[in-house]
C-alpha cells in the first residue's frame, strides 16, 4: 500500500511521487551555518500558549512540517494564528474546540501536548493516542499519571484520551508528582497543567533537557510560577490567569549537532551560529574522543576543528546524557571511525533501524538488541537509501556527503519534518545535492 502524507501546504502526496535527495559525496565543507530554533522547544511552547488567554507572540520559530501541523492542530481548535516570517501571534482568547484531531494527532506525537494546557484552561480536554516517528512504543501513561494525580477524570476509549475536572471551579489541583522515568513530554505536559492548578505541584525526577526549560521560561514570561526547571525537581505554584508574552525560542542543539557531525564527517572545519554551547556539551565530548576539537569561538559562536577518526562507545540518556535525537547522525561517523565502537540505546527501543541503510553504504555494522557494534570502514559508498525517521534521514545524508559516488535519500518526508531549509545549508556550505 502506498504512503500517503501531509505536506506542509497540506497537499497530499504519495511515496512514488514524493521527491528524493541527490548527494554527490565525498564532500568538503567551508564557512558558516545558521542554527534554527528549536523544533522541539517550539512545538512544546505552541501548546503552551493556549494556557494564556491573551496575545503571544513567539519569535525564532523553524518553518518545519512538523510546526505547521501544530499550526493546523491550534487553528482547528479555535486559535486565531499568524505567522510573519520567523514568528508566530497566537491568541488563544476563544478556545472552540476541547477535541484535538485525530489526523493531525495522529501524525506528530508532539501535538499530544497540548492535553495540559486545554485541560488546565478549560476543565476538559480530548486528544486522541497520538502518533509520530516509529522508534518505538511511545505511550502517554506518565502524562495521564500525573494529570490524575491532579484530580483530573481520564477514560481512554476508542483511541481518545477524554480528561476533565470535577468540581464547579473546574480546576485541576497541585499535587506531588513523581515519574517513573524522566520523559521529556510528561514533565511539559505537568508543568503546563500546573500553571494554572489551584496550589503547588512538585514534579520529581522531571526530565531536565533544554527544551524543557524552555517552556518554564516561556510560561514564567506570561507570569506562571516555575522554579527548578532544568533540574529534575520542578515546583509550580499555581496562578489565576496567565498574560501576554513576547518570547523567542532557543537555538535547535540537534541541528547543531547534526552540522557539526557533517564537519566531522566530512574533514571540514565549519562555524555554527547561533548555539548554546552548553547544550551541546554532551555531543562535543563524544566528538572530541572521536578526534575532533569544539572550539568556542565567540559568543553562541562554535567552530568544528576536524582530526583523524577513531572509534568511542556512545550510550543514549536523558539529558544532561547523550542524546538519543544524535544517536543516529554518530552513528554515521563511527562507520567511518577507526577501530569498533559500541552504540547503545536505551531511551527508545526501536531506534536502530538506519542500521540496514547505512550497511547499503558498505558499513560494517552488528546488532543485538539495542547495542550496535560498529567497525570503522576506510569509505563508503553513494546507494539508494531510505529515510527511516526523522533523525535517521539526517544520519543518511551525513553519510551521503562522506560517502563516494551519488547517494539518493527517499522518504524525505522524515527530514521536513525537523530541519529547515538542509538543502540551502548544506549548499551554502559546498555540498553538492539537490532535491529531485
Ligand atoms: C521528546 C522529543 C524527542 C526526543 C525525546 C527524548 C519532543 C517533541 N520530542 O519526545 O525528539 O527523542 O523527547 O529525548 O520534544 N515514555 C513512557 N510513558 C510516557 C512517556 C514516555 O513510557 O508517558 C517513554 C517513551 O516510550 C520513551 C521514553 O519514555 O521510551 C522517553 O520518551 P519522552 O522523553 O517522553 O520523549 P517524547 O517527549 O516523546
Amino acid at each position: 500500500m502506498k504512503e500517503t502524507y501531509i505536506t506542509t501546504n497540506s497537499q497530499a502526496l504519495t511515496e512514488s511521487d514524493s521527491p528524493v535527495l541527490e548527494i554527490w559525496g565525498p564532500t568538503s565543507l567551508k564557512g558558516e551555518v545558521r542554527i534554527s530554533g528549536a523544533k522541539n522547544s517550539a512545538l512544546a511552547i505552541m501548546a503552551g500558549t493556549l494556557l494564556c488567554s491573551d496575545d503571544c507572540r513567539i519569535s525564532n520559530v523553524p518553518s518545519l512540517m512538523d510546526v505547521g501541523r501544530m499550526v493546523q492542530i491550534l487553528a482547528a481548535l479555535g486559535v486565531k494564528i499568524n505567522r510573519k516570517q520567523d514568528t508566530l501571534e497566537i491568541n488563544a482568547t476563544e478556545i472552540g474546540q476541547t477535541q484535538a484531531p485525530y489526523d493531525l494527532v495522529s501524525q506528530l506525537r508532539a501535538s499530544f501536548f497540548v492535553i495540559g494546557p486545554l485541560l488546565a484552561r478549560l476543565g476538559v480536554a480530548r486528544v486522541p493516542l497520538p502518533g509520530g516517528c516509529a522508534i518505538g512504543a511511545r505511550p502517554v501513561d506518565l502524562h495521564v499519571r500525573g494529570l490524575q494525580a491532579m484530580g483530573a477524570e481520564v477514560t481512554i476509549e476508542h483511541g481518545i484520551v477524554h480528561a476533565y475536572v470535577k468540581g464547579s471551579s473546574r480546576r485541576l489541583k497541585g499535587a506531588s508528582i513523581y515519574l517513573d522515568y524522566p520523559s521529556v513530554g510528561a514533565t511539559e505536559t505537568i508543568m503546563m497543567a500546573a500553571t494554572l492548578a489551584e496550589g503547588e505541584t512538585t514534579i520529581g525526577n522531571a526530565a531536565q533537557e533544554p527544551e524543557v526549560e524552555d517552556l518554564a521560561n516561556f510560561c514564567r514570561s506570561m507570569g506562571a510560577k516555575i522554579r527548578g526547571a532544568g533540574t529534575n525537581t520542578i515546583i509550580v505554584s499555581g496562578v489565576e490567569r496567565l498574560h501576554s508574552t513576547d518570547y523567542p525560542i532557543i537555538p535547535d542543539r540537534i541541528e547543531a549537532g547534526t552540522f557539526l557531525v557533517a564537519g566531522a564527517i566530512t574533514h571540514s572545519p565549519i562555524s555554527l551560529y547561533p548555539v548554546i554551547p552548553e547544550h551541546l556539551s554532551p555531543v562535543i565530548a563524544k566528538l572530541k574522543e572521536v578526534g575532533c576539537n569544539v572550539i568556542l569561538e565567540d559568543y553562541k559562536r562554535l567552530r568544528l576543528v576536524p582530526g583523524e577518526l577513531r572509534a568511542t562507545d556512545i550510550e543514549t540518556l536523558p539529558y544532561p546524557g547523550f542524546p538519543t535525537d544524535m544517536q543516529a547522525q554518530f552513528m554515521a561517523l563511527l562507520t567511518k571511525s577507526e577501530g569498533n565502537s559500541m552504540v547503545t540505546e536505551t531511551v527508545f527501543e526501536n531506534r536502530l533501524r538506519h542500521v540496514a541503510e547505512l550497511q547499503r553504504m558498505g558499513a560494517d555494522i552488528k546488532v543485538k538488541g539495542n547495542v550496535a557494534v560498529v567497525k570503522g570502514v576506510p569509505f563508503l559508498s553513494g546507494a539508494p537509501v531510505m529515510a527511516t525517521d526523522l533523525r535517521a534521514s539526517a544520519a543518511l545524508v551525513l553519510a551521503g556527503l562522506a560517502a563516494r559516488g551519488k547517494t539518493v535519500v527517499q522518504g524525505l518526508h522524515h527530514l521536513d519534518r525537523g530541519y529547515e531549509n538542509i538543502e540551502d545549508k548544506l549548499r551554502q556550505l559546498g555540498a553538492n545535492l539537490q532535491r529531485v
